[in-house]
């Protein structure tokens, strides 16, 4: 166990676990967040009853509860050894080099510059925890007010959190940070996926043009699906 803490292939293969948790997360909030769009859609944007009873459903669900503080946990592991081996890197190899992936000429830009797309997605989230978490935990007051809408059959009363996304959603700036959030989010997938299971040893010559392929849509998909929803939000809901 104190290998798998200490020694750098250890280390990697921490941070590509977490990293891949992280990105099933992203898969879950993504089909969550798309309700905004269904509600839209669908005639609903006074009440926003479906993206409602969605954060009610994760919000009030159990095994939520247990997966909530685990995230937390896979961020915090993420970043942390992210952080460590880039600091090995340098040290070793000088500033030029980067932890993860060979380094030859042609190598993608995305691999090059991980650290700062990690960064850059540290920053958006920060200010994403701000708009929405700390709101709807409590720890930031918001005039959203409880809202009725149909969960599982009978009417469930709960907060307003499509009110407070929309209302979030207003403000141009914002929009733009999420969409750069979202694009930093796209490239830092592009190879990271990919990445984080040529760590785990899945990297035959026939899989490794495959997971490409597959990194490259796992991008499209997350960052093109958060991107799609701010965009939509603010301009035709
Ligand atoms: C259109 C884009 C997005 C929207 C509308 C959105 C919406 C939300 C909302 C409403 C919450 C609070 C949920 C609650 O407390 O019940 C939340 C939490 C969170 N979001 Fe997002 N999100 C977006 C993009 C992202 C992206 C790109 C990331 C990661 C890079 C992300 C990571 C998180 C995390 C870690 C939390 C806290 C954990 C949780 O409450 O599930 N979100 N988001």
């Amino acid at each position: 166990m104190s290998n798998l803490l200490t020694s750098s292939i250890g280390q990697k293969l921490l941070m590509s676990i977490s990293g891949l948790f992280l990105i099933l997360f992203l898969f879950v909030h993504l089909i969550l967040n798309s309700f905004l769009l269904l509600d839209g859609v669908f005639g609903f944007k006074e009440t926003g009853q479906m993206f409602n009873a969605g954060v009610h459903f994760m919000g009030t669900n159990p095994l939520i509860k247990v997966i909530e503080p685990t995230l937390a946990l896979g961020f915090i592991v993420h970043i942390i050894y992210s952080l460590i081996l880039t600091f090995q890197n340098w040290k070793a190899r000088g500033p030029q080099s980067y932890a993860s992936g060979n380094k030859t000429s042609g190598v993608e830009w995305a691999s090059e510059n991980m650290l700062v797309l990690g960064i850059a997605i540290f920053a958006f989230l920060a200010v994403h925890i701000l708009n929405f978490y700390m709101k709807m935990k409590g720890f930031i007051a918001w005039e959203g007010g409880e809202v009725e809408f149909p969960f599982f059959g009978t009417m469930a009363k709960g907060e307003n959190a499509y009110a407070l996304v929309n209302g979030t959603f207003k403000s141009l700036p914002i929009v733009i940070l999420y969409v750069v959030g979202s694009v930093a989010l796209a490239f830092h997938l592009a190879h990271g996926f990919w990445s984080a299971f040529q760590t785990i040893g899945w990297n035959n010559v026939i899989w490794m043009p495959r997971l490409k392929w597959i990194s490259n849509i796992v991008a499209i998909i997350l960052g093109g699906g958060f991107t799609v929803i701010a965009l939509a939000q603010y301009l035709f809901f």
